[in-house]
């Protein structure tokens, strides 16, 4: 256990691990002392000087180490002729801490008087004003006069871009390096600097393009001044107009807390408008951070492209109709279904709406179908993190292996996670088959030809980990190999002796946040999808859209188009190329305008509750289900979230014994973060609408809940990758082409490009090079891509980033043309 060492802080006796630093000690009993460069996630630097204390020490006989007693009995304190940096200075026993002296108070009013001698006087319009560090200590312990004089004071740049998402207020810098810092120690990308010296020191950064980094928006949440603003909520709104709604990030299987800043708007037509997303605190799952694909992504929320009514598909066109009706016409069309009825849901819906799915599709006889090219979520409800598990709580002694997955692209807070456990000293052993960012901080990496993940996981010693934790992807996989995989996962996990512990257990990168929700409700992927199409006469599709994903999919929903006893019902956010070859169009809400939870890839269950009005007149997908199924004579609950999950509680294993209130319970966090005092963390939020909780771990032996895959699918990407020609291999990137990422106009210019990455050996023989325009032939389909060569690419492959023009899921057979731009 580590030692203990107590001291007394402004007359408070404080007991704190040994190593911890004064402001830490202080703010664990409620004693705020002003600070500005330290935060409690990095490293101190004691730059600012603002957290100045008088610290005194027992003193002792240096001859014979016996302390030296007042006349009292008690022991002699001795203060340095000096005051010291609270951020700085680590507890000793018996300190004596005073903080609130008329000496430390001047020292105080000193620094902000230095801080503030070439601040513009803009708190009126900064972005800050309302919810600023140096603003409110100047408040509190600043000065009404200052020595310097106004014509003194430095200009400099108001609105200089650090790169499309963050602005700098040069003049507003004080020169804390909190950005520096957080993007040096916290996000790995060292892409800002100090430039310049004296007065004259700026903030540069010296990417291509600018800032580049997914983190940048956290450097906003941290800047102690309003000297970094996020682009899009810069002159948006005054801190106190907004309201706060707690929510969850749908974008990935971290599932990082969310609150969303709202405010009622006459441009949102009188609706309750999104002015920005901004971390909440949980340290299980995100601590204080969120990507900038989190922060920035819910514009598509507001895209005039939203659907909003429902569409009925009269002579090759669509035309608005009402819920009524295309209900009506539904449930007369489902009725006696029974096994005709097909239907295709993805983890991007909530627990709720995939059970009520379920409910309506097996009540009316049908077969329901997730819609995945990633398996292994049968494994996880078993040998998955739970109880307490953290990924803070690995380090030394601890193994952590991540197999086919390139976690910073796919699951980014986890990359953050994962790299701090790693330096913390966790042995990290990553497996991929060619290079990502997270070899860096690798104890091994482990290098395979796509295909032969198993065989690498199997070639893994474990032994002796005091605790393991499994990431598994499914890059270079299909359905059948991304099964294999899991598999190969799992035995290494079990051969490592840990299952059950706390911070133990498999995790799977899913492709979207609710994958694991979906396979514990008991979804399953349909194996042929084109037969299972084929088969049916009405098909159900909720948020996926195969047709954009697969060429063949696509005719084949073409030719059910032209068929008038076969129905396709789409229900969407967005016209997809699914949608647009749907006889009906059922429009849904997004995430932040309705309720209900996600099951993240750490098993966490997590409310999100309704932030903003909703668009038009779409609905919750589980409305939408539970009107039809109602309808239809089944007992279905369509208007209550809480309903629906308590029924879902009632019947899905594991989740038996939860509500919406358990949900919702939360407890004390450190670092603490509050909005009261927004110097030590940040502009974050603090937690009061839920930590969630981690599933318990569903008994071994329960084999009929387990997906039978080897029975599935008779071919697998292994004869593909090993035969001759080559082969299409999708990368996911963070910014894709995705059904939100398109209206997504302010990230648009940091999407992945259609390239096509490829090893020299292999550009030389199809006669291309490096930048050259080729139109690549997968799947039935042709598109352009440009020509990247990098050796790292094994000879054979091609990767392809996934979602950005290129229609290919899985690994595919691909055909490089040069293109006749190219050629003349
Ligand atoms: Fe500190 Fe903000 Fe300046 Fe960065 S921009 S050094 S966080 S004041
Ligand atoms: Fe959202 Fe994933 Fe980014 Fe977290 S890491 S903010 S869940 S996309
Ligand atoms: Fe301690 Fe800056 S020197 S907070």
């Amino acid at each position: 256990m580590t030692k203990q060492v107590t001291l007394s802080i402004d007359g408070k006796s404080v007991t704190v691990p040994a190593g911890t630093v004064i402001v830490d000690a202080a703010k664990k009993v409620g004693i705020d002392i002003p600070i500005f460069c330290y935060h409690p996630k990095m490293e101190p630097v004691g730059m600012c000087r603002m957290c100045l204390v008088a610290i005194g020490r027992p003193m002792f006989d240096r001859s014979t180490r016996e302390p030296i007693l007042n006349e009292d009995g008690s022991q002699k304190i001795q203060f340095g002729p000096k005051l010291e940096t609270a951020c700085t200075v680590p507890v000793s026993e018996g300190m004596v801490v005073i903080g609130l002296s008329d000496e430390v108070k001047a020292a105080r009013e000193d620094i902000l008087e230095l801080l503030l001698t070439s601040h513009p006087l803009d708190c009126p319009i900064c972005d800050k004003g309302g919810e600023c560090p140096l603003q409110n200590l100047t408040m509190a312990y600043g000065s009404s006069e200052s020595h310097f004089v106004y014509t003194d004071k430095q200009k400099a740049d108001k609105h200089y871009p650090l790169g499309d998402l963050i602005f700098l207020d040069r003049e507003r810098c004080i020169q804390c390096a909190r950005c520096i810092r957080f993007q040096k120690e916290i996000a790995g990308d060292a892409v800002l600097e100090f430039f310049q010296r004296g007065r004259r020191t700026d903030i540069v950064t010296f990417s291509e393009p600018g800032f580049d980094s997914y983190w940048s928006g956290n450097t906003t949440d941290i800047c102690p001044v309003g000297a970094l603003t996020t682009a899009d909520f810069r002159f948006g709104a005054r801190a106190w107009e907004l309201q706060q709604a707690a929510s969850i990030c749908s974008h990935c299987p971290v599932g990082c807390n969310l609150t969303i800043n709202v405010r009622r708007e006459v441009k949102s037509g009188g609706g309750i408008a999104i002015k920005r997303i901004m971390p909440r605190q949980n340290e299980w799952v995100n601590e204080i951070w969120i990507c900038d694909k989190g922060r920035f992504v819910h514009h598509f929320t507001d895209s005039k492209d939203r659907l909003t009514h429902p569409l009925d598909c009269r002579d090759g066109k669509f035309v608005e109709t009402s819920w009524e009706d295309s209900i009506n016409f539904l449930t007369h069309r489902l009725e006696n279904i029974q096994d005709k009825l097909l239907t295709i849901v993805s983890g991007r819906l909530s627990n709720e709406d995939l059970f009520n799915l379920k409910e309506l599709t097996l009540g009316l006889g049908g077969s329901i179908g997730l819609y995945t090219q990633m398996a292994g979520g049968d494994l996880t409800s078993r040998y998955g993190l739970s109880g307490d598990s953290n990924l803070t709580n690995l380090g030394e002694g601890d193994v952590v292996v991540v197999v086919a997955s390139d976690l910073e692209e796919e699951a980014p807070v986890w990359y953050l996670r994962v790299k701090a456990a790693a330096e913390r000293g966790a042995k990290l052993i990553v497996a991929n088959a060619r290079p990502t960012k997270l070899d860096h901080y690798a104890s091994e990496t482990i290098r395979y030809h796509f295909g032969k993940e198993v065989d690498a996981v199997r070639g893994i010693d474990l032994a002796g980990g005091e605790n393991v934790v499994i990431f598994f992807g499914s890059e270079g996989m299909d359905l059948v190999g991304s099964a294999a995989l899991a598999d190969a996962c799992a035995d290494l996990f079990k051969n490592a002796g840990n299952v059950g512990k706390v911070n133990n257990g498999l995790v799977g990168v899913w492709p979207r946040v609710n994958d694991q929700g979906a396979w514990d409700i008991g979804l399953r992927p349909l194996g042929d999808l084109k037969a299972a199409i084929e088969a049916a006469t009405v098909v159900y599709i909720v948020g996926a859209d195969p047709a954009g994903d697969d060429e063949n999919i696509k005719l084949l929903l073409s030719e059910c188009k032209k068929r008038p006893e076969k129905l396709t019902v789409v229900q969407d956010l967005f016209l997809t190329e699914t949608a647009e070859l749907a006889d009906i169009i059922l429009p849904a809400l997004a995430p932040t305008e309705r309720e209900g939870t996600f099951t993240s890839g750490e098993r966490r269950v997590q409310r999100f509750y309704q932030a903003a009005t909703p668009k038009g007149d779409a609905k919750a997908d589980l409305s939408i289900t539970g009107i039809l199924g109602s309808k239809l004579g089944l007992e279905m609950e369509s208007r209550i979230p809480s309903l629906v999950f308590s029924r879902l509680s009632g019947q899905v294993p594991g989740y038996s014994g939860l509500n919406y209130q358990k949900l919702a319970q939360v407890q004390e966090q450190w670092p603490i973060f509050k909005r009261s005092d927004l110097y030590y963390g940040g502009t974050g939020y603090e937690n009061n609408a839920g930590l969630g909780v981690q599933l318990p771990l569903l008994p071994i032996s329960s084999p009929s809940e387990e997906w039978v895959w080897k029975d599935q699918i008779s071919t697998s990407q292994e004869s593909l990758l090993s035969g001759d020609g080559l082969i299409a291999v999708p990368v996911t990137k963070l910014y894709d082409m995705g059904v939100m990422m398109v209206p997504t106009e302010i990230l648009r210019n940091r999407v992945a490009e259609p390239i096509v990455t490829m090893n020299p050996a292999d550009a030389q023989a199809q006669k291309t090079a490096d930048g050259m325009t080729v139109n690549v032939s997968v799947n039935g389909a042709s598109a352009p891509a440009v020509v990247k060569l990098d050796d790292s690419v094994p000879v054979g492959i091609v990767l392809v980033p996934r979602n950005c023009g290129i229609p290919v899921t899985k690994p595919e057979k691909i055909l490089i043309r040069i293109a006749e731009a190219s050629l003349t």
